[in-house]
């Protein structure tokens, strides 16, 4: 099997190429960073792919030049933190062409393949905070909420379709990775590996799980947000995000 892996140059998304590789998958990796893919490459001789998706030309151009697709991990994404009358208006428009328009494009284009071929796996990263609401943090888990409800939408069309092609969302906590200095803040709950995530996350793709939620304790922080009201939520959110900021 070829897996398509976004993200690729750090954090989950290499460490799930790892596990993919383990498992005897051909990778071929996405990142901007150059040099942190041409390490992971140098770990597990994998093709490598740099280029920003944050840039709709882009997406479509890694879709033509990368076909035979039968995994696709869209993984790539960043965040920000503060309020939203003080937080960057360019750094969100470019979170919100990563974190959803990237993972629509590529989405879309390698599920009408895998949907001819009947066959395919498509895992979309969204995050505990696509079950929040988050103030403090609004613009990310606005895109983790888009995240997680087009997935669950096409797992539904899929099952009418009878296609035999999995599509699921990863929703976890805080992982350790690069993500909490690129949003700039510091995780005030224990983060766990993105080795371990990554097991988990590859493991229960292949079971078709849908939603893949890596640990208990965020099982309930999901449940929480499922059940609570919402300015209950943002109660603890907004609480939870102050303490972040570094
Ligand atoms: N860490 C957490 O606590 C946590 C929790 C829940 C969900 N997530 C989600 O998990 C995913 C992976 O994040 P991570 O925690 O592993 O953080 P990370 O270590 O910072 O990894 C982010 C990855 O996304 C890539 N990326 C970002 N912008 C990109 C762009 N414009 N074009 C191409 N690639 C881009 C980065 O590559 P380059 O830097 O090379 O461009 C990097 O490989 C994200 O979607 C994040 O929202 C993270």
């Amino acid at each position: 099997m070829k897996a398509l892996v976004t993200g690729a140059s750090s954090g989950i998304g290499y460490d799930i190429c790892i596990e993919l590789y383990k498992r005897g998958v051909e990778i071929v990796a996405v990142g901007r960073n150059k040099q942190r893919l041409k390490d992971l490459q140098s770990k597990i001789g994998c093709e490598i792919v740099s280029t920003d998706l944050s840039k709709r030309e882009n997406c479509l151009k890694l879709y033509e030049d990368v076909k035979n697709v039968d995994i696709l991990i869209n993984n790539a994404g960043f965040g920000d933190v503060g309020f939203f009358t003080e937080t960057d208006l360019e750094k969100e428009l470019l979170m919100i062409d990563t974190n959803i328009t990237a993972m629509h494009i590529l989405a879309k284009l390698y599920l009408k393949d895998m949907t001819k071929n009947n066959f395919g796996y498509i895992l979309n990263t969204a995050s505990i905070a696509s079950f929040l609401t988050g103030p403090f943090m609004a613009t990310y888990y606005s895109t983790k909420a888009y995240v997680l409800k087009l997935t669950q939408a096409i797992g539904y069309e899929i099952k009418k379709q009878k296609k035999n092609v999995y599509i699921g969302a990863l929703c976890p906590g805080p992982v350790a990775t690069g993500f909490d200095s690129v949003a700039g803040v510091t995780f005030s709950l224990k983060a766990i590996s993105s080795e371990k995530v990554a097991h988990i996350a590859v493991k229960k793709m292949f079971n078709k799980k849908a939603t893949i939620i890596p640990t208990f304790s965020i099982k309930l922080g999901c449940l929480a947000g499922k059940i609570l009201p919402s300015r209950v939520v943002c109660f603890f959110t907004y609480k939870s995000q102050k303490k972040k900021k570094s």
